[in-house]
């Protein structure tokens, strides 16, 4: 499967694999054509970039010039895993892959199938999540089918994903990192490992310092937003948003529509469809099922959906910057001030 697989993208074709994040949707980078019907595949605008996956070091200089020794510090600890690293391009990449910038992100998946896929291709793969653009990223193959079957030469099912959402993405400077997308690996994880004059700004919770240019060009785009209507409620008592949401269902059942609840407790069962998100001190859970959860609402044609969410904090950044860019900013906080 994984040798054929690996033939297929030899020889310009497009193949969907998971990862321990998202499922990607792999060219080989160094194929400009290839690349660029990925864009087509997805319906994806061609100036946002895509990330290039390696499986080793070898592949990794054939893409940027030996890292900085913040950037090695960081690959050193992060890994494979779910961190992408904004780095210096080589002018061999092709632009399709990089929307023309100088820099080129690159990422070594922690997932057996997808190291192995690259290895069997011998080759760098550029990989954007394996979603129609629009829709929330694959985190199991049946995911990837419903988005690009008949686009695609094929999918590598390796279940589902471990993480759920997408890499942390950060670009790397001389003594600065810029977090340009949260994931599950966070800022307070990296400070932990860098020198204390590594400073780590995060564009998403700085939004209003940084209003032009976004230097992630992900980051213009309208995200996913589900068929219904999401509301996100946090409150630093559980049993508050619980209470908010199971009125707010009673209200919409009298109106004759059908409600969905992502919960962190018991409660709500008056829901159409209902998903217990795991616990505010297991947010991991929260994510290996978000996308899941946003997609049966679609199928489920849920008209309200309503989320409980947990204060931003540093655990909860890239799971929480998700929940609000799906709800397009319908995000209410419960708590009372004083
Ligand atoms: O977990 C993941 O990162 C998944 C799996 C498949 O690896 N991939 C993924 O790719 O989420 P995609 O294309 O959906 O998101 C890539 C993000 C976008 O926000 C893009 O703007 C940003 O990375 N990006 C890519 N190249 C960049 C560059 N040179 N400079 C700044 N941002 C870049
Ligand atoms: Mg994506």
């Amino acid at each position: 499967m994984i040798r054929a697989a690996g033939a297929l993208l030899k020889a310009g074709h497009l193949v969907a694999f998971p990862t321990e994040t998202v499922y990607g949707l792999g060219a080989n980078a160094f194929d400009s054509d290839a690349v660029a019907a990925i864009f087509g595949a997805k319906g994806r605008p061609s100036d946002n970039p895509l990330i290039v996956h390696i499986a080793d070091y070898e592949m990794l200089v054939t893409l940027t010039p030996p890292p900085s020794a913040l950037a090695q510090t960081l690959i050193d600890h992060f890994w494979p895993g779910p961190l992408t690293l904004v780095l210096p391009a080589r002018a061999a990449i092709p632009s399709v892959v990089t929307a023309g910038l100088d820099t080129v992100a690159v990422r070594m998946p922690d997932h057996a199938v997808a190291r192995a896929l690259i290895r069997a291709a011998n080759l760098p793969l550029a990989a954007p999540s394996a979603n129609r653009s629009g829709k929330p990223s694959p985190t199991r193959a049946p995911h990837v089918a419903e988005d690009l079957d008949g686009k695609i030469a094929g999918i590598l099912d390796g279940g589902p994903c471990a993480i759920g959402i997408e890499s942390t993405v950060v670009r790397v400077l001389d003594h600065t990192i810029h977090i340009l997308r949260p994931g599950m690996i966070s800022a307070g994880q990296m400070a932990r490992v860098l020198p204390a004059d590594v400073t780590i700004v995060d564009e998403m919770a700085h939004a209003e310092q940084f209003p032009a240019a976004p230097r992630s060009p992900g980051q213009k785009y309208r995200h996913y937003a589900p068929q219904g209507v999401l509301q996100v409620f946090i409150a630093s008592d559980l049993a508050t948003s619980r209470a908010r949401i199971e009125h707010a269902i009673e209200e919409d059942r009298a109106h004759g529509m059908r409600t969905a609840a992502l919960m962190l407790t018991a409660g709500a069962a008056n829901a159409t469809y209902r998903v217990e998100l795991g616990s505010p001190d297991h947010l991991e859970t929260y994510a290996f099922h978000l996308y899941d959860a946003l997609r049966a609402c679609d199928r489920l044609s849920i008209d309200r959906i309503y989320a409980q969410g947990v204060k931003l904090s540093d655990k909860s950044s890239g799971i929480m910057n998700r929940l609000i860019k799906a709800a397009g900013g319908h995000v209410e906080e419960l708590d009372v001030p004083g």
